[in-house]
């Protein structure tokens, strides 16, 4: 077995990043069948866009010409330059023969030889087996420790409209003044600076363990890719905001809608400025944006979302538009 980098090239090569992609779907999925899991072209527009914010580096184990692994490596440019962070898959039948730690251990040297000082990776868990899943034990094995606990929830659709139009009149006395708003793709140009704030907070203010993270750099160009990146994976990008009267956004919500086959909507941040909380924009904002895109499709199926376990305020939320716990999402840290 050997590890290779892949480079622009293999990154190019349809062929190769078909292998990646199966290995990664074989691998996510064993064990959990029916979870959802990104197509292909969504996986293509990801990986090859741009993030001038983070670098990102391929690797696969191959034994002879077959791919029976692989990881992802993401290192922050503009912030947190402490830290890296990764995503390793090993095909299913491939396990228990040492790839996953060859791979962890080769990520660790390079974010090590990057002067990284911490490197960090997630995995799905079941609910009743989260202390002690197979997953859990690599990570052990491999000297990590956990560091945060994510739950990931559903909400099955359509939800009625009328059930959505109660929450936007529940929460519109306690915001009166501000302005919801949504947009489909880049918002206007006036308002991408402090919609930017925003979205570099959520990192800091959001629980995540035992790691602190710094505020992150969101520039008016990492936007414009995020919005680039976004179109690339055959997604619509459903942003709501909040306004004030000086057209300041100081709330949002993103969802990510497929425009092709799959019937899945990916919730993304959802973030309320710390001086404009406790008047329910964070209900407001996500209410209004799960109607534009049950407006847009009628026949989506799905909205996926993740918070840490103890993200009571989002939670609490999310508890009261339908969404149900599904699985865990373990975060585990190792100091370099
Ligand atoms: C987690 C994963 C990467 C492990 O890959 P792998 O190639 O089977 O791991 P290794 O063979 O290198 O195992 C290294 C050590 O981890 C532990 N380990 C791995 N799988 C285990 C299992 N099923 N049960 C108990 N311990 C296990 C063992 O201590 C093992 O050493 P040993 O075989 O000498 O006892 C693989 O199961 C996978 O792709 N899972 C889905 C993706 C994922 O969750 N990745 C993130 C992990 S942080």
């Amino acid at each position: 077995m050997d590890i290779r980098a892949l480079d622009d090239t293999a990154l190019a090569d349809d062929v190769v990043m078909r292998d990646f992609y199966d290995v990664n779907r074989r691998a996510q999925l064993h064990g959990r069948l029916h979870a959802p899991f990104w197509e292909f072209g969504e996986f293509l527009g990801a990986f090859r866009s741009t993030d001038s914010g983070e670098r990102q580096e391929l690797f696969a184990a191959y034994d002879g010409d077959r791919m029976v692994g692989n990881a992802v490596l993401w290192s922050f440019l503009l912030d947190n330059t402490d830290k890296a962070w990764f995503h390793l898959s090993v095909d299913v039948p491939e396990r228990r023969r040492g790839i996953g730690r060859a791979l962890a251990q080769r990520l660790e040297q390079t974010a090590k030889d990057d002067d990284r000082s911490l490197i960090l990776a997630d995995a799905i868990l079941p609910f009743d087996d989260r202390e002690c899943h197979a997953h859990q034990r690599f990570a052990a094995a491999c000297g990590y420790e956990l560091s945060n606990y994510e739950v990931v929830r559903h909400l099955p659709l359509p939800v009625p409209d009328e059930q959505i139009q109660e929450w936007i009149d529940e929460a519109a006395p306690r915001h009166a003044g501000f302005t919801v708003q949504t947009f489909v793709g880049a918002v206007p140009d006036d308002l991408v600076e402090s919609l930017c704030v925003l979205l570099g907070q959520l990192a800091v203010d959001a629980p995540t363990g035992a790691v602190d993270f710094d505020e992150e750099a969101v520039t008016p160009q990492r936007y414009a890719e995020m919005v680039a990146t976004t179109a690339a994976m055959g997604r619509a990008r459903y942003e709501t905001v909040a306004l004030t009267p000086d057209r300041q956004v100081v709330a949002q919500s993103t969802l990510a809608m497929s425009l092709e086959q799959s019937t899945k909507v990916y919730q993304w941040g959802t973030f309320v400025h710390r001086e404009h909380r406790g008047h329910k924009l964070g209900l407001a904002t996500k209410a209004v944006n799960l109607r534009a895109v049950q407006t847009m499709r009628g026949d989506l199926t799905l909205v996926i979302t993740q918070n840490a376990e103890t993200n009571n305020y989002m939670v609490s939320i999310n508890e009261r538009m339908g969404f149900r716990p599904i699985e865990v999402a373990a975060e585990f840290v190792k100091r370099l």
